[in-house]
């Protein structure tokens, strides 16, 4: 037992999955919109202030990618400036932070797997805004963990795979991009690789602060085109979708113009994680597997 847990944005896909994997870990506090707004900075420094939390695991974020391009100052406000009290009031409470980020600040011209020394570049309103948010964390300072992840989805919420699974219901026929890669992370990977990490720190299996605390690429190992994912989607699922499986047709990015930009090639290197914590999250095909394995129906 670790004393109390924050969890805010723990209807969000990550939310949920901590709240299974911190389950015996402490007494958990999980909150959400419903509740409470992010983007008002007094509502999140009494949210902390009321719970008193030892750890803050921040999955909330504003994610609508597209959205944000019209939205910029909301999604500043959650993403950026809430990042920066739950800093604050982290630092004040001598508590640990955990916040999650997105393989989005990159602009995707790096031919390889980025790593977390490359100069972000985000192309889209979402990556700026999660970028001002890790800045804001870093600068406060404290007992913080950024894990920079990509392309999540999980039993729970609006993600890839489930829109797949229903479309699959829905159409013959889906047209999917084709050069955009990345690598596929799921909800459930995350948090337990996230518990195992809090766990640790918290043991002091990893030293003083200044060596742990920092930013950290997670994801899933391997790496695919959304198109590629939508194939071994339909492939994996092929028993639970009674050979109802649409065809995929690739398409590149320039046939399907969407109102925020995106990059080529988000696949972040995880070594870094591995070589400070010891931890390798599941390949993204055996891990879209295990995430199937839980889907009502199986
Ligand atoms: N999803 C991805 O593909 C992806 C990729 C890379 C990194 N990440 C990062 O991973 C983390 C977890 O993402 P996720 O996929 O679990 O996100 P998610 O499913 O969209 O969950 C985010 C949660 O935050 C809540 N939230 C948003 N604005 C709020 C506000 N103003 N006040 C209170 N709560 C608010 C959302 O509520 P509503 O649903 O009501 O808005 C939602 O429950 C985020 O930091 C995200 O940036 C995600």
């Amino acid at each position: 037992m670790s004393g109390r847990i924050l969890i805010v944005g723990s209807a969000g896909q990550v939310g949920v999955e901590l709240q299974r994997s911190f389950a015996d870990y402490g007494e958990i506090t999980a909150r959400d919109r419903d509740t409470f707004d992010l983007a008002d900075p007094d509502q999140v420094r009494a949210l902390v202030r009321e719970v008193e939390p030892s750890i803050i695991l921040n999955a909330a974020a504003y994610t609508a990618v597209d959205r944000a391009e019209a939205d910029p100052q909301v999604a500043m406000a959650v993403n950026a400036q809430a990042s920066r009290i739950l800093a604050e009031e982290a630092l004040r409470a001598d508590a640990l932070l955990v916040h999650y980020s997105t393989d989005y600040v990159f602009d995707g011209s790096k031919p390889g797997a980025w790593v977390e020394t490359d100069t972000p570049h985000p192309l889209n309103v979402y990556g700026a805004s999660k970028l001002a948010g890790e800045e804001a964390i870093q600068q406060v300072g404290g007992k913080y963990l950024i894990f920079r992840t990509s392309w999540v989805y999980g039993p729970h919420g609006r993600n890839f795979l489930l829109t797949m699974l229903r479309l699959a219901s829905e159409r013959d026929q889906l047209s999917i991009v084709d050069d955009q890669y990345g690598a596929p992370t799921t909800s459930i990977e995350l948090a337990d690789a996230t518990r195992a990490i809090v766990g640790g720190v918290l043991a002091g299996r990893f030293g003083s602060t200044a060596s742990w605390a920092g930013l950290y690429h997670m994801t899933c190992s391997g790496s695919v085109s959304w198109c590629g994912f939508a194939r071994e989607i339909f492939s994996q699922a092929g028993n639970r979708l009674e050979g109802k499986v649409p065809v995929v047709t690739a398409i590149s990015t320039a046939d399907y113009p969407t109102p925020a930009k995106r990059p080529r090639n988000s696949v972040l290197s995880n070594e870094k994680l591995n070589a400070r914590f010891g931890e390798r999250l599941s390949s993204w095909e055996d891990a879209l597997s295990a995430t199937l394995a839980r889907l009502p129906g199986q």
